[in-house]
């Protein structure tokens, strides 16, 4: 079996275990460590026993990454002597191999029962190397190209001596005007399950007991990409039917491929904040599901149990946590100043605090920690792995594959290499606006400029003039002019317009997902000259186009594409390279639209033709996206036959398989992302018009035919009913394999008891 069928079936096993059933592999611990784990636990003090779930920002060493958080008032910052008394169980955000080797010292020579820290940071899409944010990666639909960038990073990270990851963010996020879109896959939990197992693979690579492991952390547990308006840090008002249909299975599948912790998400789901809900933490992740890996909280998610108004104090919030499920507490420190008396006083009962701690020295002794405390604490290591090559080619690569050709009139693209070209926008230049949020520790490379991108294509810079033209948000003066000037020397004009890295990510909520009005009227200037102009869209999220940037005869998604960014889009503007991505979130045609995806439900009234009334419709806009989910260009044109079905009825046990042909129209080579959805007609909770349930992303030579096929079990029409029991139900299904979520004639079929 090819390498390529084989991550194949580990995703279709993924996709269909991320649904329902038992973590596939629940054993963290042998019984030779239980007891050594067990040995340990008895010489524990409290304040030691509280101390292994506490985990504090590692200020001494946080450089870079000190920009992630809010700053801490209530911060120790005699760490040393914290850890030497064994308040401390791990640090994160802080890195660098020979920091790390003093702390490490510090525990496991200093303190009393020399137990190792485990160290932790954001390693969201790179460390020093910086690949496409994870929702422009998705495009790709090549859940393996994740694997691949995860492990990159895994090396490069675990060099500067860390262990763990606060990643893979696998959020399905369905409002783009939330900032954190940009950290997950996208608007649908199947794809979205998928890019989380082959993360998690990344991260962890073959044996994590390795030192170039990283143990992951899918986040943030749960339904953070629900919160109410895109409003971040919001509350996620869901029935749990969505919390388990849409919101879980991406976790789901991140514990069967081997993740061994979580993070406890900010918001509350109806009501009960998920660092606090047992039911979320105990009776589906541990009782439901079996997973023996920790919860960690996110950043002082257990102190603002208070400000949700669910926790009256400190005590009571570390409390209630606690015996919800959480077991280390990220930042707050409540762990490390309240559990000793809450257990003394009677509140919190010390089976439950030692349960917490076995999990820790579980996953601890499970990554080698004990064995090898100073894992990845080698500056010579550290300096050897940065920025190799190879990983610079895969961050070329996987730009290249994240980039999504919106529209493509006239088939300007590819651009001819003997243009002269005008390169205009804020974002022309190399800086930090290439690599997006999460991206502190990356370095600048020059490949990441799109200037020089473009210039090395041309093979003669004299004809390319490069403009700023406007700031990411405020007009230059003079800069339209000179803008205006320069697209009336040049045969084709190219503007980069969109978001800086500051207005996506965390705590980035927009009310208007556009274009800053200095970039818009910069683009209505330049296209009044007429030139042929091609759109580069930097964005962390699915955007409304307007005016002269949605007119553009070419347009382009390219997201924030990290450290190889210009020569990558210079690949794909002058044709090295064929486009291949697809979207992952809907665009919407206005930001009024959102919350917008494509596995909607119905509705009663839904909209059918422009001019009805009385129907679900906005006055302004039709219900249609401006560029749907699945959708994406390539230079060349594929025909899609009909939908043949194996039979027009799925016995209960049997299954059934849907096929079509697909052929290459034009002239040149191209890759198709074949995508297979399926709506349940009738169901006891209301389905969505259409579901992702296959997608095989094929290359085609000019003229060629493939047959692509995709077959369903019963397992896959599988819905949370009204009893919260997973469970298909008999009836008509439609089918489409098509080239978007919202194209293609459907077929069905009955499945019968
Ligand atoms: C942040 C984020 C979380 C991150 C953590 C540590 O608030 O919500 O994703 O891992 O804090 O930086």
């Amino acid at each position: 079996m090819s390498e390529m069928n084989r991550r194949r079936l580990l995703q279709a096993a993924a996709a269909a275990s991320a649904f329902a059933g038992v973590i596939a592999r629940a054993e963290v611990a042998n019984a030779d460590d239980e007891r050594a784990i067990e040995a340990l636990l008895a010489r524990m003090t409290l304040e030691e026993k509280a101390g292994q779930l506490t985990l504090l920002p590692d200020n001494a060493r946080a450089g870079a990454l000190a920009g992630a958080n809010p700053a801490q008032q209530n911060q120790t910052n005699d760490t040393l002597t914290e850890i030497r008394a064994g308040r401390i169980g791990g640090l994160f955000n802080g890195v660098g191999a020979a920091g790390g080797r003093a702390l490490q010292r510090a525990a496991v020579e200093d303190s009393r029962l020399k137990i190792p820290l485990i160290f932790g940071a954001d390693i969201i899409h790179g460390y020093q190397t910086i690949f496409p944010i994870p929702l422009g990666e998705a495009s790709s639909f090549e859940p393996e190209l994740a694997e691949r960038t995860a492990r990159a990073a895994a090396m490069e990270a675990s060099a500067a001596g860390l262990h763990w990851t606060f990643a893979p963010m696998v959020d399905v996020a369905r409002d783009q005007r939330w900032g954190r879109v940009a950290e997950g896959a996208g608007e649908d939990p199947y794809l979205g399950a998928h890019f989380a197992a082959a993360r998690v693979r990344g991260f962890h690579g073959r044996d994590i007991r390795a030192a170039d492991s990283l143990l992951a952390c899918p986040k943030h547990f749960a339904a953070y990409g629900a919160v109410a308006g895109g409003m971040e840090y919001s509350t996620a008002d869901i029935p749990e039917q969505t919390l388990r249909d849409v919101h879980l299975p991406p976790f789901k599948a991140a514990f069967d491929a081997g993740a061994l912790t979580t993070m406890s998400s900010f918001n509350d789901i109806a009501g009960v904040p998920a660092t606090a809900n047992h039911h979320l933490l105990t009776d589906i992740l541990r009782d439901e599901w079996g997973f023996r890996g920790f919860v960690v909280s996110d950043y002082t998610a257990d102190e603002e149990l208070i400000a949700h108004g669910y926790a009256a104090d400190g005590p009571d919030a570390a409390r209630l946590s606690l015996l919800a499920g959480m077991d280390m507490s990220m930042t707050s420190g409540f762990y490390m100043r309240f559990l000793p008396d809450l257990v003394r006083n009677g509140a919190v009962p010390q089976h439950i605090l030692d349960e917490s701690v076995r999990r820790i020295l579980r996953i601890k002794t499970r990554i080698g920690l004990f064995d090898n405390p100073y894992r990845g604490c080698d500056p010579a290591r550290e300096r050897r792995v940065m920025g190799l090559r190879p990983t610079l080619a895969l961050a070329r690569e996987a730009a290249r594959k994240s980039v999504v050709l919106l529209k493509n009139e006239g088939d300007l693209l590819p651009l001819q290499r003997s243009a002269r070209v005008a390169l205009i926008g804020p974002f022309v230049a190399g800086d930090e606006n290439q690599e997006g949020p999460w991206a502190f520790l990356g370095t600048q490379h020059d490949a990441a400029s799109i200037a020089n991108g473009i210039a090395g294509a041309l093979g003669d810079a004299s004809r390319l003039t490069v403009v700023k033209g406007c700031n990411v948000e405020q007009p230059i003066a003079g800069g339209v002019d000179a803008a205006v000037a320069a697209a009336r020397g040049a045969d084709v004009v190219i503007m980069v317009v969109g978001e800086g890295a500051n207005m996506s990510g965390e705590a980035q909520s927009r009310v208007e997902i556009v274009a800053p009005q200095a970039q818009q009227d910069l683009v209505e200037a330049v296209a009044a000259t007429g030139k042929p102009m091609v759109v580069l869209l930097r964005h962390g999220r699915a955007l409304a186009l307007h005016g002269a940037v949605k007119n553009a005869r070419a347009i382009m998604a390219t997201w924030f594409l990290g450290s190889e960014t210009g020569v990558a889009l210079a690949d794909i503007l002058f044709g090295a390279y064929a486009p291949s991505g697809r979207l992952t979130v809907s665009f919407p045609q206005e930001s009024g639209q959102e919350p917008f995806f494509y596995n909607h439900r119905s509705g009663g009234r839904p909209q059918t033709t422009e001019d009805a009334e009385y129907k679900s419709r906005y006055r302004e806009v039709t219900n249609e996206p401006l560029f749907a989910f699945g959708h994406g260009l390539t230079y060349t044109k594929f025909e899609y036959g009909p939908v043949q079905l194996s039979g027009d009825a799925m016995a209960w046990d049997g299954e059934l398989t849907a096929t079509a042909t697909v052929r290459n129209t034009g002239s040149r080579a191209g890759e198709e992302v074949v995508q297979f959805y399926i709506h349940d007609r009738v169901a006891s909770i209301t389905q969505p018009v259409r579901k992702l349930k296959g997608y095989n992303k094929i290359t085609l030579a000019p003229g060629e035919t493939k047959t692509v096929s995709f077959t369903l079990k019963r397992a896959d029409l599988e819905f949370t009913g009204p009893e919260m029991v997973r469970n298909a139900e008999p009836g008509t299904f439609d089918v489409w394999i098509s080239p978007s979520a919202v194209t293609g004639e459907a077929k069905s079929f009955e499945l019968r008891r």
